[in-house]
């Protein structure tokens, strides 16, 4: 048994890191709902500056990214084109409904991806009988399908479909650093074609709390107003925003040892009988398998778990893993170790 336990149920449960710990304990302090925060301003034009846009705000969550950022393009009764698979559409309890009186829409995602084409059929032309469409929602890393990245090319050809209409483009970029760390790119080039942003401080960059919100600097004011009214203001925020510059400023890089551990374990499962997973789908630190044994996907997750691995059922028979800080390779061996002796009831090695 291991000494701690490897959880790879998601890399939201990174811990801050010992820099950022004493970054928070010392940072310089002010009321953010008056501007007057300077750590949080810091972190706003760090942020701003990292992808290249004119300005940013912090905001609580990647759920509360996305919700702002959707409702700032939008106005009541408007539509929002978004992927089938997409976080905002399954996971964001319809809060662009609720708040902002806006339909989701719904194009195949394919690969992360949603067809140009039929973006560009599913933009509304004005009519009287039909709602505006206000916004194309895009996500990189895409979650559901497998934290694949989008190229700056692919996402350049969305944009350019939307914007030909006059329709801005919305990237969750939760995982943006992910995907730009994988593809070997400036995270510009991922962001220069959309008009706004959500990137999360508290995933895999390892900060306790908080996402930011980027774009123009007249949408970033629309932004901040949305944000007070979810009740997003929260005054001496330099004590989350300090963690958040820490984040930035040391934890990107090192994105790749995640990348590089999730490979290793996708190529580990898919040596395993009863296991179905093609390991070149893996491109950054999210690993979904299929458990084709009898044993089962939620005998196996209860196996782990007394192995002292802990892990989720995505749906059905699919399980998700996710590498991050704090998680080192010899936990991907134990890992690996433990899948084999619950599937094939012989540990790997010991044959
Ligand atoms: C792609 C994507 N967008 C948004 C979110 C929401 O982030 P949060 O959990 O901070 O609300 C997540 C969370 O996992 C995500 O994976």
């Amino acid at each position: 048994m291991p000494d701690r336990l490897i959880d790879l149920r998601s890399d939201t449960l990174t811990m801050p890191t010992p820099e950022m710990r004493r970054a928070m304990a010392e940072a310089e302090l002010g009321d953010d709902v008056f501007h007057e925060d300077p750590t949080v301003n810091r972190l706003e034009a760090l942020a701003a500056e990292r992808l290249g846009k004119e300005a940013a705000v912090l905001v609580t969550s990647g759920t509360q990214g996305n919700l702002v950022g959707v409702v700032s393009h939008t106005q009541r009764g408007d539509e929002v084109i978004c992927g089938d698979q997409s976080h905002v559409f399954h996971y964001e309890v319809a809060g662009c409904a609720v708040v902002g009186s806006v339909q989701l829409r719904t194009v195949p995602n394919v690969d992360g991806m949603i067809d140009p084409e039929v973006v560009r059929a599913a933009i509304r032309p004005p009519d009287i009988h039909a709602p505006r469409t206000a916004v194309v929602c895009i996500e990189n890393t895409h979650n559901r399908n497998g934290g694949v990245a989008l190229t700056p090319e692919q996402t350049a050809s969305v944009a350019a479909v939307a914007h030909e209409r006059g329709v801005p483009v919305h990237l969750d970029g939760a995982r943006v650093f992910n995907a730009a760390v994988a593809l070997g790119v400036d995270v510009r080039l991922l962001t220069a074609p959309v008009d706004s942003v959500t990137f999360c401080l508290s995933k895999g960059l390892a900060a306790p709390v908080g996402s930011v919100l980027c774009g123009s600097k007249e949408y970033i004011q629309v932004a901040r107003k949305y944000r007070k009214l979810l009740g997003g203001g929260m005054r001496e925020a330099g004590i989350i925003a300090a963690a958040g510059v820490v984040a930035l400023s040391t934890m990107v890089d090192r994105l790749a040892e995640d990348h590089a551990n999730a490979h290793r374990l996708a190529e580990g499962l898919a040596n395993i009988p009863g296991i179905e997973i093609d390991p070149k789908t893996v491109q950054t630190n999210l690993v979904f398998f299929d458990v084709t044994s009898p044993v089962g996907a939620p005998t196996l997750v209860a196996g782990l778990r007394d192995r002292g691995v802990s892990c989720m059922v995505s749906y059905g028979r699919r399980i998700r893993m996710v590498t991050h800080y704090g998680i080192e390779r010899s936990d991907i061996e134990h890992t690996l170790r433990a899948v084999q002796e619950i599937l094939v009831g012989v540990p790997v090695g010991a044959r």
